[in-house]
């Protein structure tokens, strides 16, 4: 990616949404490095606040923090009270609900939690920042997979689900918007050393990469296609999970290897 490039092609106003920690705050560094200003969303103010001042000083650009759920029912009007005003060229949909347990073990209150964040979420974060970018004639869209839903992933039954619907969101508006002048960019990522990855790991699985690594990667796919896997590792784990393995065994390899991980 040449420098200033993310600018020139989707400044000058970038949403990130989850940006507090993790991969959401590298999205917010890099583009900030980039020259574009950028709405970082997510519940917790503090975190929020600490790397906007942060990256705004480090990089002369604005940063707007907006504490934000985005499982609220009046989530349209609360993402327009966000952006109004602004030329968004750029929005980027990072943040994601999930547990790590067989499905009938939680209350449906937490399936919908996941369902808000993961489902509801992004179709409002799109509807709410790609028709300026349509009637601009230029913008990009970044929406955040995972490998997860490449497949049934036990003991992570909702989310693995969400992000199918993610990923098959994303392919699909790439086609529709392209002709548009929006490109739009699927990341159907593998393990990320993130917080929340932490939290329920004792160790990095194959392939785990840096959240710096996941945002440039993402970013550098923009306007090249519909989908990005970052790492080699994760790319072939991809052939082998989706076109090498009969369905149920690459449905079994990702039971043992979430059964690795540690319930809520
Ligand atoms: N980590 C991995 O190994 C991995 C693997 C494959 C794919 N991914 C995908 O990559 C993305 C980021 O990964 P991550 O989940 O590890 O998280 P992360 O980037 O470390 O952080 C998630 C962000 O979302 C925010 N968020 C969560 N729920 C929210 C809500 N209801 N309203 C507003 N903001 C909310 C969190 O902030 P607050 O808590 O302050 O709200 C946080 O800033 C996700 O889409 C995930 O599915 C991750």
């Amino acid at each position: 990616m040449r420098p200033g490039s993310l600018r020139s092609s989707y400044g000058p106003w970038a949403v990130v949404a989850g940006a507090s920690e993790g991969l959401g705050a590298a999205f917010v560094r890099r583009l900030a490095a980039d020259g574009l200003n950028v709405v970082a969303i997510a519940r917790r103010e503090e975190p929020l606040r600490a790397l906007a001042a942060q990256v705004a000083a480090e990089h002369g650009v604005e940063v707007r923090a907006v504490a934000l759920d985005l499982a609220r029912s009046d989530l349209p009007e609360a993402l327009a009270v966000a952006v109004e005003g602004l030329e968004v060229g750029l929005g980027i949909y990072n943040a994601a609900a999930s547990f790590v347990a067989p499905l009938l073990a939680r209350p449906p209150a937490d399936v919908q939690q996941v369902v808000d964040v993961n489902v509801r979420g992004p179709l409002h974060f799109v509807h709410a920042l790609a028709p300026a970018m349509v009637a601009r004639g230029r913008g990009g869209l970044v929406l955040m997979s995972s490998l997860a839903g490449n497949q049934g992933s036990p003991r992570l039954a909702a989310y693995a689900a969400s992000k199918a619907f993610t990923t098959s969101l994303g392919e699909s508006l790439w086609a529709e918007l392209r002709p548009e002048g929006v490109d739009v960019v699927t990341c159907c990522a593998g393990a990320i050393r993130t917080p929340g990855y932490a939290k329920a790991l004792t160790k990095d699985a194959p392939g785990t990469l840096d959240p710096d690594d996941v945002a440039q990667a993402a970013l550098g796919a923009l306007g090249h296609g519909p989908l990005v896997t970052p790492g080699a590792t994760n790319r072939l784990a991809t052939v082998i999970m989706r076109r090498v393995l009969p369905r149920r065994a690459a449905i079994a390899i990702m039971g043992r290897s979430l059964a690795g991980l540690e319930p809520e």
